[in-house]
């Protein structure tokens, strides 16, 4: 697998490093090397940055992946965000009720200590952060603030008049999208902020959105300090209740993905996933604050992307998942071994839920599991469900004994180096895509809709037949993924679990991660692999593998190689290949209305053999598997060195494509089965064809 290079893509994001690295000089504050270094690259934003006179603030108690993309985002605009309550504990309630007066707090205390300093034009920028993205940088944003007529202090606005709607009509009257005032996001100049915030004590547990409305809806505050609402959304865009206000535009190939508000026609500055949004913020994330463009591919993906160092490789558990009757098992344990990474750093579980398959996974687990670092199986009479055995696997794995989780299904077909691939990509929760070859269906959903079911997300079918790649943000993520372990190893992740009443065991630990504020992701930066189809797949037949994976189509080994070998050598001796076209003076008629390029076994003296082979072999086969068809067509082919090639079928969308030299397949013809051959990319196919008609 080939990976994109490094690329550093905003020059500003160097220069961050840069301005990281004056920081930290000894004996010297940033703000004095640059006042006496103004030519240096570094020092020219930060300069801009203390001309401009803004403070941003935000508080933060949690470091969770929200308050990383907020702070991307901030980067990415040279903007300088001081995050307050950092490792402080937080009392302030479940962010999705009432709640968060403890960030009033926290805002006080550092705009009284502002205030000191009497730099009564300082504009302070506050915004929430976990659920929060910029869009632009702060002189766009001064510059919007300062067009507002007569505001000192512009609030974010929403639909929504919460946590208290009874208060709606104590609004003054307009005629607006967003009437209401929202706390999330806010700017203003220090002395009215400073009087804000102290306009009356506020409890932690108090809500935060309700202190501000007050503060808002008391006429005599709002006229002396000129307080304004942002209602067209001219710099804090709310999601909540806004979705169909907001477009995405992903498609330019000039500029970077950007939102419109279409309603309003403004272009937000600042755009906030609150209450039920925040599923939509992390879709929108995925292309926004230049994280993805048509012209740019993922930067974001770029950025994220660590080297593995070969002498310090990260431990894994691997997990593995067979709970349901799956086609091609042996191949699936087969992949496991082929897996590129040193097995002594792996550490092997291997559940196995289904009876039928078990002689086979006993065998595989007796001949290899002493080439892993430790190995432990769970087995169909451990009588343990789906869940308890995830949650055993994810709990070992944070219990100590690995670095990272890697999750596999038996339906999931990957290739050797996706591992390497999720490890190196920088995320903490990444899936590999997998798609059922001809379907739509993956292992991942990009959206939940508004009745709470599992939904595709607008870009779904671009990102499923690569119409675009990269790295996204998604809902739900399942059969095949990657965990980091570390954010699960926090006091606040020990209750994220596989198991809830009636819910599917992915399906329960994709919400447990979404209340938790971890980010899940799917990639398809590369093709990965794919999903088997373990629903037609039958075991009370006999070899249910051969039944795979077209209905009505049999395939299984019949002539050996040497057979192959030879009779290809014999058609080639006698050498005498049809031209392809419509006239065959072989034929009574001489037409053929199917040309191929052939030689008859006729020509060559083999009919004889041949129709032996069929009648002896072939037709008991045939009489078997399609008891009351009569119009069936035996194919047989002599594969041996080619690419591409195989058989479509076309009513059931189905093809058979990784044939094997000797291999018989079998299938009722045109009556249902009408086909198609696929082209060979390299070398020459040879198939023996042959019609029956009993
Ligand atoms: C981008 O997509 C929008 C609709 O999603 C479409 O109206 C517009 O024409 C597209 N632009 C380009 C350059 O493809
Ligand atoms: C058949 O499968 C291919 C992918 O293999 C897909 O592109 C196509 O849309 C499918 N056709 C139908 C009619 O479902
Ligand atoms: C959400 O999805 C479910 C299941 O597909 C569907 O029945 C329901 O109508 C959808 N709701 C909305 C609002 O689209």
């Amino acid at each position: 697998m080939v990976l994109r290079g490094h690329r550093c893509f905003p020059l500003k994001c160097c220069c961050w490093v840069l301005a990281m690295l004056i920081a930290m000089r000894p004996g010297i504050s940033t703000q004095e090397f640059c006042s006496q270094n103004t030519e240096d690259d570094a020092c020219k934003s930060h300069n801009l940055y203390q001309k401009a006179n803004i403070k941003v603030l935000t508080v933060a108690t949690d470091d969770n992946h929200g308050l990383q993309r907020f702070l991307r985002s901030a980067k990415v605009y040279n903007i300088d965000v001081e995050v307050l309550g950092q490792g402080v504990e937080w009392v302030g309630g479940n962010m999705n009720y009432a709640g968060g007066g403890q960030k009033i707090n926290l805002l006080k205390e550092k705009i009284n200590e502002l205030m000191k300093s009497g730099n009564k034009e300082q504009i302070i920028l506050f915004t929430d952060s976990y659920d929060v993205m910029f869009l632009a940088t702060v002189e766009e944003i001064i510059e919007k603030f300062k067009s507002f007529p007569d505001t000192r202090v512009l609030f974010a606005a929403e639909q929504f008049c919460w946590p208290d709607s009874k208060l709606a009509s104590q609004y003054p009257k307009t005629e607006v999208a967003n009437p209401y005032l929202n706390s999330g996001g806010f700017i203003g100049y220090l002395p009215e902020i400073a009087e804000i915030v102290n306009y009356n004590p506020v409890n932690d547990k108090d809500d935060d959105q309700l202190y501000y409305t007050k503060v808002f809806l008391d006429k005599n505050t709002r006229e002396s300090l000129k307080i304004s609402l942002d209602h067209e959304s001219a710099i804090f865009q709310n999601l909540n209740g806004a979705l169909s206000d907001v477009q995405l535009t992903a498609n330019s190939t000039e500029d970077w993905p950007f939102i419109m508000n279409v309603v309003t026609k403004q272009r937000p500055l600042i755009v906030h996933g609150n209450g039920l949004s925040k599923l939509t913020l992390n879709h929108l994330g995925n292309y926004l604050a230049k994280s993805w463009s048509m012209a740019e591919g993922c930067a974001l993906c770029d950025q994220k992307r660590i080297t593995l160092k070969e002498e310090a490789l990260p431990t894994v558990m691997m997990a593995v998942f067979i709970e349901q009757p799956t086609p091609f098992l042996e191949e699936f344990l087969q992949q496991l071994l082929e897996i590129n990474y040193p097995k002594g750093k792996v550490h092997l579980l291997l559940r196995n839920n289904v009876e039928y398959h078990e002689t086979e996974v006993d065998e595989f687990f007796q001949q290899h599991s002493k080439k892993y670092a430790t190995a432990k199986r769970i087995k169909p009479n451990d009588f343990i469900t789906e869940s308890e055995a995830r949650n055993i696997a994810k709990d070992r794995c944070i219990g100590s004994v690995c670095d990272y989780l890697f999750s596999m299904d038996s339906v999931a077909r990957v290739d050797p180096d996706t591992l390497r691939y999720l490890l190196s990509s920088g995320y903490d929760v990444i899936a590999p895509m997998l798609v059922r070859s001809g379907q739509a269906w993956s292992n991942f959903w990009g959206a939940i809709n508004t009745s709470g079911f599992y939904a595709r997300s607008a870009d779904y079918m671009d990102i499923v037949y690569h119409i675009i790649r990269g790295v996204w943000n998604v809902p739900f993520i399942t059969n095949c993924y990657l965990l980091n372990i570390a954010p699960f190893r926090t006091e606040s992740a020990k209750d994220i679990s596989f198991f809830k009443e009636d819910i599917d065991p992915d399906m329960a630990f994709c919400a447990s991660m979404r209340d938790h504020g971890i980010f899940m992701h799917v990639s398809n930066e590369l093709d990965f692999g794919h999903l088997v189809n373990p629903e037609s797949y039958d075991i009370s037949r006999t070899h249910p593998d051969v039944y795979q994976p077209c209905p009505d189509v049999y395939w299984f080994p019949l002539m050996s190689m040497r057979f192959c070998t030879e009779w290809i050598a014999v058609m080639e001796a006698f050498g005498q290949w049809s031209d392809g076209s419509n006239n065959d003076k072989r034929l009574e008629s001489g037409y053929e209305a199917v040309p191929t390029r052939d030689i008859h076994m006729t020509q060559v003296g083999l009919d004889k053999h041949w129709l032996y082979i069929l009648k002896e072999y072939v037709r008991p086969l045939q009489e078997m598997t399609f008891t009351g068809y009569y119009h069936n067509s035996v194919y047989r082919l002599f594969d041996l060195d080619y690419e591409g090639g195989g058989c479509r079928f076309i009513r059931y969308n189905c093809s058979v494509k990784d044939t094997k030299p000797g291999w018989l397949l079998m299938h009722p013809g045109r009556l249902t089965h009408y086909h198609e051959g696929l082209l060979v990319t390299r070398g020459t196919r040879y198939i023996m064809i042959s019609f029956v008609d009993p």
